[in-house]
Protein backbone atom coordinates (compact mmCIF):
# COMPACT_ATOMS: atom_id res chain seq x y z
CA UNK A 1 0.00 0.00 0.00
CA UNK A 2 2.56 2.14 0.77
CA UNK A 3 4.83 2.71 -2.07
CA UNK A 4 8.05 3.40 -1.37
CA UNK A 5 8.81 7.35 -1.14
CA UNK A 6 10.64 8.29 -4.38
CA UNK A 7 13.65 9.25 -4.69
CA UNK A 8 13.57 12.81 -6.17
CA UNK A 9 17.05 14.31 -5.55
CA UNK A 10 20.10 12.27 -5.16
CA UNK A 11 23.41 14.21 -4.56
CA UNK A 12 26.76 12.72 -5.50
CA UNK A 13 30.08 14.29 -4.04
CA UNK A 14 33.52 12.97 -3.63
CA UNK A 15 36.91 14.45 -4.50
CA UNK A 16 38.21 15.19 -8.03
CA UNK A 17 38.26 12.66 -10.38
CA UNK A 18 36.05 10.29 -8.42
CA UNK A 19 33.54 9.46 -11.11
CA UNK A 20 30.72 12.10 -9.97
CA UNK A 21 30.23 13.35 -13.55
CA UNK A 22 30.17 9.74 -15.79
CA UNK A 23 28.68 7.72 -12.76
CA UNK A 24 25.85 10.90 -12.21
CA UNK A 25 24.84 10.59 -15.86
CA UNK A 26 24.47 7.08 -15.47
CA UNK A 27 22.67 6.85 -12.44
CA UNK A 28 20.22 9.52 -14.20
CA UNK A 29 20.01 6.93 -17.00
CA UNK A 30 18.82 4.43 -15.37
CA UNK A 31 16.27 6.11 -12.87
CA UNK A 32 14.90 7.61 -15.88
CA UNK A 33 15.96 11.62 -13.65
CA UNK A 34 17.23 15.02 -15.29
CA UNK A 35 20.66 15.09 -14.51
CA UNK A 36 22.64 18.15 -13.61
CA UNK A 37 26.47 18.65 -13.07
CA UNK A 38 26.79 21.37 -10.84
CA UNK A 39 30.25 22.82 -12.69
CA UNK A 40 28.32 22.71 -15.79
CA UNK A 41 26.00 24.68 -14.30
CA UNK A 42 27.96 27.60 -12.85
CA UNK A 43 29.87 27.53 -16.38
CA UNK A 44 26.58 28.33 -18.26
CA UNK A 45 25.28 30.18 -15.82
CA UNK A 46 28.45 32.90 -15.70
CA UNK A 47 29.02 32.21 -19.14
CA UNK A 48 32.69 31.75 -18.01
CA UNK A 49 34.54 28.61 -18.08
CA UNK A 50 35.80 27.30 -14.52
CA UNK A 51 39.53 28.11 -14.37
CA UNK A 52 38.63 31.59 -15.86
CA UNK A 53 36.21 32.23 -13.37
CA UNK A 54 38.71 31.33 -10.38
CA UNK A 55 41.69 33.10 -12.53
CA UNK A 56 39.64 36.46 -13.34
CA UNK A 57 37.07 35.98 -10.10
CA UNK A 58 38.99 34.16 -7.30
CA UNK A 59 37.76 30.94 -5.79
CA UNK A 60 36.53 32.93 -2.91
CA UNK A 61 34.10 33.88 -5.85
CA UNK A 62 33.67 30.85 -7.10
CA UNK A 63 32.19 29.47 -3.51
CA UNK A 64 29.81 31.71 -3.25
CA UNK A 65 28.23 31.26 -6.53
CA UNK A 66 28.46 27.30 -6.20
CA UNK A 67 27.08 27.63 -2.68
CA UNK A 68 24.08 29.87 -4.37
CA UNK A 69 23.55 27.43 -7.44
CA UNK A 70 22.93 24.52 -5.03
CA UNK A 71 20.95 25.97 -2.87
CA UNK A 72 18.44 26.58 -5.92
CA UNK A 73 18.55 23.84 -6.87
CA UNK A 74 18.28 21.47 -3.72
CA UNK A 75 15.49 24.23 -2.32
CA UNK A 76 13.59 24.14 -5.66
CA UNK A 77 13.12 19.94 -4.97
CA UNK A 78 13.02 19.80 -8.66
CA UNK A 79 13.95 16.10 -9.51
CA UNK A 80 17.53 15.80 -10.12
CA UNK A 81 20.92 13.71 -10.13
CA UNK A 82 22.89 16.07 -8.97
CA UNK A 83 26.89 15.92 -9.33
CA UNK A 84 28.77 18.11 -7.05
CA UNK A 85 32.53 19.92 -7.54
CA UNK A 86 34.96 18.15 -5.16
CA UNK A 87 34.65 21.30 -2.60
CA UNK A 88 30.93 21.77 -2.62
CA UNK A 89 30.61 20.13 0.71
CA UNK A 90 33.18 21.21 2.17
CA UNK A 91 32.66 25.30 2.76
CA UNK A 92 30.40 26.36 5.67
CA UNK A 93 27.38 27.60 3.74
CA UNK A 94 27.03 24.74 1.73
CA UNK A 95 27.52 21.85 4.65
CA UNK A 96 24.37 22.14 6.08
CA UNK A 97 21.74 22.41 3.47
CA UNK A 98 23.58 19.72 1.88
CA UNK A 99 25.00 17.29 4.14
CA UNK A 100 22.77 17.53 7.07
CA UNK A 101 19.28 18.34 5.07
CA UNK A 102 19.18 16.69 1.96
CA UNK A 103 18.12 12.85 2.18
CA UNK A 104 20.34 11.15 -0.34
CA UNK A 105 23.40 12.47 -0.48
CA UNK A 106 26.64 9.15 -1.22
CA UNK A 107 30.23 9.59 -1.09
CA UNK A 108 32.38 8.63 -3.91
CA UNK A 109 35.12 7.25 -2.27
CA UNK A 110 38.57 6.35 -4.18
CA UNK A 111 42.15 5.37 -2.77
CA UNK A 112 44.77 8.74 -2.70
CA UNK A 113 46.24 6.23 -5.27
CA UNK A 114 43.30 5.87 -7.85
CA UNK A 115 42.92 9.42 -8.04
CA UNK A 116 46.39 10.29 -8.19
CA UNK A 117 46.36 8.27 -11.45
CA UNK A 118 43.46 9.85 -12.88
CA UNK A 119 43.82 12.98 -12.10
CA UNK A 120 47.40 12.57 -13.41
CA UNK A 121 46.24 13.47 -17.04
CA UNK A 122 43.30 15.45 -15.82
CA UNK A 123 44.33 18.20 -14.26
CA UNK A 124 45.37 20.92 -16.50
CA UNK A 125 40.76 22.35 -16.50
CA UNK A 126 41.34 22.04 -12.21
CA UNK A 127 42.22 25.43 -10.66
CA UNK A 128 42.78 23.22 -7.28
CA UNK A 129 45.77 21.13 -8.82
CA UNK A 130 46.79 23.04 -12.28
CA UNK A 131 50.09 23.99 -10.84
CA UNK A 132 51.13 21.06 -9.34
CA UNK A 133 54.13 18.95 -10.82
CA UNK A 134 52.92 15.56 -11.67
CA UNK A 135 55.65 14.19 -8.85
CA UNK A 136 53.59 16.43 -6.34
CA UNK A 137 50.26 15.31 -7.53
CA UNK A 138 49.71 12.28 -4.65
CA UNK A 139 51.22 14.28 -1.69
CA UNK A 140 48.50 17.12 -2.35
CA UNK A 141 45.71 14.93 -2.88
CA UNK A 142 46.41 12.69 0.33
CA UNK A 143 46.95 15.85 2.25
CA UNK A 144 43.30 17.64 0.88
CA UNK A 145 41.76 14.06 1.16
CA UNK A 146 42.66 14.20 4.99
CA UNK A 147 40.77 17.74 5.47
CA UNK A 148 37.94 17.09 3.34
CA UNK A 149 37.50 13.60 4.19
CA UNK A 150 35.72 14.47 7.62
CA UNK A 151 32.84 16.57 5.38
CA UNK A 152 32.48 13.55 2.07
CA UNK A 153 31.55 11.59 5.63
CA UNK A 154 28.95 12.62 6.30
CA UNK A 155 27.37 11.76 3.13
CA UNK A 156 24.19 9.17 4.06
CA UNK A 157 26.05 6.47 2.00
CA UNK A 158 29.80 5.69 1.09
CA UNK A 159 30.13 3.85 -2.18
CA UNK A 160 33.55 2.39 -2.46
CA UNK A 161 34.60 2.83 -6.00
CA UNK A 162 37.72 0.91 -6.38
CA UNK A 163 38.02 -1.37 -9.19
CA UNK A 164 34.49 -0.69 -9.66
CA UNK A 165 32.80 -0.04 -13.51
CA UNK A 166 30.43 2.91 -14.10
CA UNK A 167 27.51 0.36 -14.04
CA UNK A 168 28.12 -1.38 -11.30
CA UNK A 169 28.68 2.16 -8.83
CA UNK A 170 25.49 3.73 -10.20
CA UNK A 171 23.43 0.10 -9.52
CA UNK A 172 25.15 0.04 -6.27
CA UNK A 173 23.53 3.44 -5.71
CA UNK A 174 20.02 2.95 -6.98
CA UNK A 175 19.99 -0.14 -4.52
CA UNK A 176 20.52 1.94 -1.58
CA UNK A 177 17.51 4.40 -2.60
C1 LIG B 1 37.02 21.69 -7.11
C2 LIG B 1 36.58 20.65 -7.90
C3 LIG B 1 36.09 20.85 -9.28
C4 LIG B 1 35.53 22.26 -9.47
C5 LIG B 1 36.55 23.27 -9.03
C6 LIG B 1 36.97 23.11 -7.57
C7 LIG B 1 37.52 21.37 -5.75
O1 LIG B 1 35.10 19.87 -9.58
O2 LIG B 1 34.35 22.43 -8.75
O3 LIG B 1 37.65 23.15 -9.88
O4 LIG B 1 37.68 22.29 -4.92
O5 LIG B 1 37.75 20.17 -5.47
P1 LIG B 1 35.43 18.30 -9.88
O6 LIG B 1 35.37 17.58 -8.57
O7 LIG B 1 34.33 17.89 -10.79
O8 LIG B 1 36.77 18.25 -10.52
Amino acid sequence: IFAKKAALQIVLIGYMGSGKSVVGKALADRLELPFLDLDDHIEEELGMSIPDIFRKKGEIFFRKKEHEYLKEILLSKDKVVLSTGGGTPCYSGNTDLLLDKTPNVFYLQLSVASLTARLADEKDHRPMISHLKPEELQEYIGKHLFERRPYYSRANHTISCEGKSVDEIAAEIAAKL
